[in-house]
């Protein structure tokens, strides 16, 4: 099964696509980690996308058509959960092609429906472990332990470059400009799904696992 988590900044798309991955098998292929990672590597790929990142704009369709190209096949077992991708129409025909290509096809586009004045507080209040990447929030879920990873007692968190205000405001505006306006090409497939994205994590999850089992 492929499908897509559709929604704005900080509607919970990475924190239910590691729920699915834990729970299903499938494999969370996340065009931002992607591109954190890129960053953190300096390869030329990170070099490009850096300050494009931090100011909140989109990186160029060809680099993250190409990323999740060269990503495709790992998640060809349990299927793939696409976290963050597509976000322009030009991507949304590559994946397309992408998929077509190894005789895959979307089951579900699912979008996490939000109120934006919400994400921008769950997003400047988040922050995740250095060392597993389980999600934290100081207003929602701080550790256990005050200092300590609930998952794996790491003692070290850190947040990422661009969960400031401004940043966030322009990554929404991104959002409603290039991304919403896909929504459309997958509704007169047929594929989309509308999921409450303000209820809780738990709620969320199971109101996705209802569309996955339907
Ligand atoms: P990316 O990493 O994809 O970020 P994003 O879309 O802005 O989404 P986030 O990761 O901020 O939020 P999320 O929806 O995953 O929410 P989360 O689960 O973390 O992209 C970053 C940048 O990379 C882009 O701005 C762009 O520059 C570039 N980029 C990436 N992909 C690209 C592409 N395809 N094309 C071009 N450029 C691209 O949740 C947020 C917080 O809320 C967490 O603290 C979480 O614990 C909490 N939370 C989650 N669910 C709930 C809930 N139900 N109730 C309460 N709290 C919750």
């Amino acid at each position: 099964m492929d499908i897509i988590l559709l929604g704005p900044p900080g509607a919970g798309k990475g924190t239910q696509a590691q729920r699915l991955q834990a729970k299903r098998g499938m494999i969370q292929l996340s065009t931002g980690d992607m591109l954190r990672e890129a960053v953190a590597k300096g390869t030329p790929v990170g070099l490009k996308a850096k300050a494009v990142m931090a100011a909140g704009e989109l990186v160029s369709d060809a680099i993250v058509s190409a990323l999740i190209g060269e990503r495709l096949d790992t998640a060809a077992a349990h299927g793939a959960i696409f976290d963050g991708f597509p976000r322009t129409h030009h991507q949304a025909e590559a994946l397309e092609v992408l998929l077509g290509e190894r005789g895959r096809k979307l089951d579900h586009v699912i979008e996490l429906v939000v109120d934006e004045d919400e994400l921008v507080k769950r997003i400047i209040g988040r922050f995740t472990c250095a060392a597993c990447g389980a999600p934290y929030h100081d207003q929602f879920h701080m550790p256990k332990v005050e200092g300590t990873c609930d998952a794996c007692g790491g003692h070290e968190f850190k947040r990422r470059p661009d969960d400031n205000e401004q940043t966030v405001r322009t990554r929404m505006a991104e959002y409603r400009a290039k991304t919403a306006p896909i929504l459309p090409y997958y509704e007169s497939k047929g594929l989309v799904r509308r999921v409450d994205g303000m209820q809780s994590v738990e709620q969320v999850a199971t109101a996705i696992d209802a569309i996955l089992d339907s």
